[in-house]
């Protein structure tokens, strides 16, 4: 297991909270997390329900607070009812808060539009009325194929308003990824857009659609496709099938009944790679999950009333559900929306919109730093430096390990030495912060992710699931269930059991997949990466063997294995070795074979999960009884010499063919 572990560079320079942090943060210095991690660990059930009574509004109010009978098929809160969207919206305006600005989207031609809370719920009522009308209902299942926008979030507000299940796909994903979220979701419907608008091109969205669906032909659901005009592009409207979202409002009320719902009714369904060809439908459910989002919010932002938020993550992503559409609202935050990418129309775009809307509080993924740190190498205009960053509070980081070196760039460059950096651990299973800094409390250590959070009980444990002195790598679990956990994958019980309750660790201990050392002083956690055959390229989850899959469907591929090498950049990349039918192709027909593939692979899985090398070989160097060398193939990916013992290679040469990339 520990064999793929790649060993990063370690600082050990303490970076302490400032007295003006710790004065003012919600969670005022170590003693008071330590207080709370006491009260975690006396009364487990006694602290979550006091912060579950606390921070969450109840319809009806819960009486058992964790029921373990069927683990690990946890149950959290289960005879309370509650709606998410009430809380997350009337809440506010109730409160006072409907003027606040709710969000401000900026989009990718710079044009800025602002949503306060009132004008928020009375979108969200209005499409709410309209999905029902459509004849969808409680416990059915949305697709939401949209960019980052208002509408997006709206979207999503409005299934939770009417108890309806969403499942947002990201717009990068293809037709195909489409087709099988569709029959594997049982979906009814699709809310997506005409296009969308990135880095200054058009992008199709409701083509795509159409013909996720025509692939699934008799196995889609499908009844309603509900479109935003965004682009104006010419599209398809299928009669009977197809509506536009600005007429299905015409006439809709601003008010919506919420369907009141078990606090385990599944608040969303969210597809992310496994060690599997086949996506995991993780589900989410909708009490545990929203306290969550509004704990880590408050406790790890450190969220306050005037604050403007911004996290660049997309809605497609686990990091946009939490941080972009659930936990700021619930916490009546002011969140910026950014429809493009950060280097267009330059890479100083990020910095220009911190200054332009007074972002107090931005989290990144470690590859866009990256990135932005080489861009202002090559355009030294770019460099924040040249931007007034003084709204700035408190950055954060999330998605992949961060490298010290990027790390000490953020934090002085971007945060000028005031602002700390909360290196955030969490998975799409988890649904908030599982490891991360607390800004008034923790002393960071660049590219460690430091503590848990407060009641969340993690460790480092062996093969056999038994806990491992600090100073020594293993595997990370979580041993106690938390209210934000994952509960099953989607129509597969059993895969769920099996991928995150293995029966070797025993004792129903949550494997998250990642390897991970404790400090041996301080017992802060570095991750290590994925120990499984996942991969992280830029932050995006990846399936090895879904790329594999997708390269194998091609009629010309025979075999192909796919691993990750380091990436200055995209933190790892994507490599494909592969075995025509035909002979191995040279030169230039190699290279346009490789492009050939790369394409092939956009359109199966996304462009995202185009490998950046292939390489062509007459075989792929197995073991005598067949299996792949994957560890081999990973020091060729990586440029390495070959230290392995190869003498059962039943044909070496195919090493030198294989340190080729097309
Ligand atoms: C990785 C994203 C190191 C990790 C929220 C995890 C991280 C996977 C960090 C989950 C971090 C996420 N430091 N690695 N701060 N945050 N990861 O499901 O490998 O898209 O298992 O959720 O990203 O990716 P996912």
């Amino acid at each position: 297991m520990s064999n793929s572990i790649e060993s990063v560079s370690r600082e050990h320079r303490l970076f302490p909270p400032s007295e003006q942090f710790i004065h003012h943060a919600t969670i005022s210095g170590m003693a008071a997390y330590e207080a709370l991690c006491e009260e975690a660990a006396l009364n487990y059930e006694g602290f979550w329900g006091r912060l579950a009574r606390q921070h969450v509004l109840w319809r009806e109010p819960f009486t058992q607070v964790l029921d373990e009978s069927n683990a690990p098929f946890y149950k959290w809160f289960a005879d309370g009812k509650l709606n998410v969207s009430w809380n997350c919206l009337d809440r506010n305006v109730d409160a006072g808060r409907g003027d606040k600005t709710a969000f401000i989207f900026e989009g990718d031609d710079g044009a800025v539009t602002q949503i306060n809370y009132r004008d928020l719920l009375a979108r969200v009522c209005k499409f709410a009325n309209a999905l029902r009308d459509q004849g969808i209902k409680k416990g059915d299942r949305v697709i939401i194929y949209l960019p980052l926008s208002i509408e997006g979030v709206v979207a999503m507000q409005a299934c939770a308003r009417i108890g309806a299940i969403h499942s947002v796909v990201f717009g990068g994903f293809s037709a195909k990824s489409l087709e099988e979220r569709i029959i594997d979701a049982g979906a009814v419907a699709v809310v997506t857009a005409d296009g969308q608008f990135r880095g200054g091109k058009i992008l199709p969205l409701k083509a795509t659609v159409d013909e996720g669906i025509a692939l699934a032909g008799k196995k889609s659901t499908i009844r309603t496709v509900i479109v935003i005009q965004r682009t104006g592009a010419e599209i398809h409207m299928e009669h009977g099938r197809d509506q536009w979202w600005h007429h299905l409002e015409v006439g809709q009320s601003e008010t919506c009944e919420p369907e009141w719902v078990d606090a385990e009714h599944p608040l969303f369904i969210l597809y992310t790679s496994g060690s599997t060809g086949k996506p995991k439908g993780v589900q989410h459910s909708s009490g545990g999950y929203l306290l969550f989002a509004r704990l880590t919010m408050l406790w790890t932002f450190d969220v306050k009333p005037d604050d403007v938020f911004w996290c660049t993550a997309d809605i497609g992503w686990i990091t946009g559900h939490t941080y972009v559409a659930y936990g700021p609202l619930v916490c009546g935050a002011t969140t910026l929306i950014f429809e493009g990418v950060p280097t267009w129309p330059n890479a100083g775009r990020f910095w220009e919109m911190i200054d332009r809307h007074k972002v107090n509080t931005f989290y990144t993924a470690p590859t866009a730093i990256r990135a932005l740190i080489k861009a202002s190498e090559t355009d030294p205009e770019t460099h924040p430096r040249n931007y007034n960053l003084d709204s700035l509070r408190l950055l954060g980081t999330v998605g992949e390990p961060i490298n010290p070196e990027a790390w000490i760039w953020y934090y002085t460059e971007v945060g000028r030495s005031r602002c700390p950096v909360v290196d955030t651990f969490w998975q799409t299973e988890t649904g908030g912060h599982v490891i991360t800094p607390l800004p008034g409390v923790t002393p960071l250590v660049p590219g460690s992710c430091t503590l848990p959070f407060p009641g969340v009980q993690v460790a480092v444990v062996d093969e056999a699931g038994h806990e491992l002195e600090w100073g020594k790598g293993g595997s990370l679990v979580i041993t106690r269930p938390w209210p934000a956990m994952i509960r099953t994958i989607w129509g597969d019980p059993e895969r769920f059991r099996k991928s995150y309750f293995p029966d070797e660790l025993g004792r129903n201990l949550y494997l998250a997949g990642d390897g991970a050392v404790r400090d041996s002083k301080t017992g802060y956690f570095t991750i290590m990466g994925r120990i499984d055959d996942v991969l992280n390229v830029s932050g995006h989850r990846l399936g090895t063997m879904e790329i594999e899959s997708a390269l194998v469907s091609n009629p010309l591929v025979a075999e192909a294995a796919v691993v990750g090498r380091p990436d200055d950049v995209t933190g790892e990349a994507i490599c494909a070795f592969v075995v025509l039918k035909r002979s191995r192709p040279e030169g230039e027909d190699a290279l346009s074979m490789a492009n050939e593939l790369r394409n092939w692979v956009a359109k199966e899985i996304g462009a995202l999960a185009k490998p950046k090398d292939i390489r062509f070989g007459d075989n792929l160097p197995k073991t005598r009884s067949g299996k792949i060398m994957r560890r081999l193939l990973r020091s060729l990916a990586k440029g390495d010499e070959i230290a392995q013992d190869v003498s059962t290679l039943e044909n070496p040469a195919i090493l030198e063919q294989l340190k080729q990339t097309a």
